[in-house]
């Protein structure tokens, strides 16, 4: 998942080489693999996957922070908390960027929340394809309330992505001092480039430097 959301800030900076560079790389996501694999066939394949990923991670997370709260019992230190902010807030950055999920896909892939412009869907009813994703993101993020909340959440998800990364390196048994130095910046790194990277383009669409 992490993977997915670094491979996809990425394509999403072609935003800045405009419409031509975006669109063309969402129509090729679609059609990845053709004539091997039917249109779409490897896009749904990626979805299948995810959505597994995200139905076993958050079911997973669930509960491991229930097993947490109930191995507390009755009487409950108070002053033994979780070292970081992120590995504190954990269920909550989870909880709204699974929110964030949903209203992204309502917005950005099925287009139900795009306004006022309205939804350009990528394939027509002749089967012909042509990816609007460029004209659908700028609708989207021209709304102030809108790249707000994309921006706050993209800080959410450095938190939440640098906190989770770092766990991986811990349940993995990375011990020795100086791999353990390495994968933290790493993790940072990539949290870090997430959050802006993904972060400064709602904000670059409502000031007018992506139109
Ligand atoms: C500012 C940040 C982001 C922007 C501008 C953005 C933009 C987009 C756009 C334009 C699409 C539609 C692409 C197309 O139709 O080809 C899309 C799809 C999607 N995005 Fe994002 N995205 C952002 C952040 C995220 C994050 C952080 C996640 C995950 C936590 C995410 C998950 C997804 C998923 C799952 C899809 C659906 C892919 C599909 O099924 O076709 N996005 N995004």
């Amino acid at each position: 998942m992490g993977l997915f959301v670094l491979v996809h800030m990425i394509g999403n900076l072609k935003a800045y080489q405009g419409p031509e560079a975006y669109n063309h790389y969402a129509e090729w996501l679609r059609e990845i693999g053709y004539p091997l694999v039917p249109h779409e066939g490897v896009l749904w394949i990626l979805r299948l996957v995810l959505g597994t990923c995200l139905i076993l991670h958050v079911a997973s997370g669930i509960a491991l922070w229930s097993r947490g709260r109930s191995a507390r019992g009755a009487f409950r230190r108070r002053n033994m908390r979780a070292r970081t902010f992120g590995a504190r807030t954990m269920i909550i950055t989870g909880g709204l960027i699974l929110a964030f999920i949903i209203v992204h896909l309502l917005d950005l892939t099925i287009g139900r929340l795009v306004s006022p412009g309205g939804f350009l869907a990528a394939t027509h009813s002749d089967g012909q394809m042509t990816a609007y994703a460029y004209e659908n993101l700028i609708a989207s993020l021209s709304r102030p309330t809108m790249a707000i909340f994309y921006s706050l959440i993209m800080l959410l998800i450095g938190v939440h992505l640098a906190q989770g990364l770092w766990s991986v390196v811990n349940d993995l048994g990375g011990t020795g001092g100086r791999l353990r130095r390495i994968c933290l910046v790493i993790a940072l790194a990539v949290a870090l480039a997430i959050a802006i990277g993904n972060g400064m383009l709602p904000l670059m669409v409502l000031s007018g430097v992506i139109a």
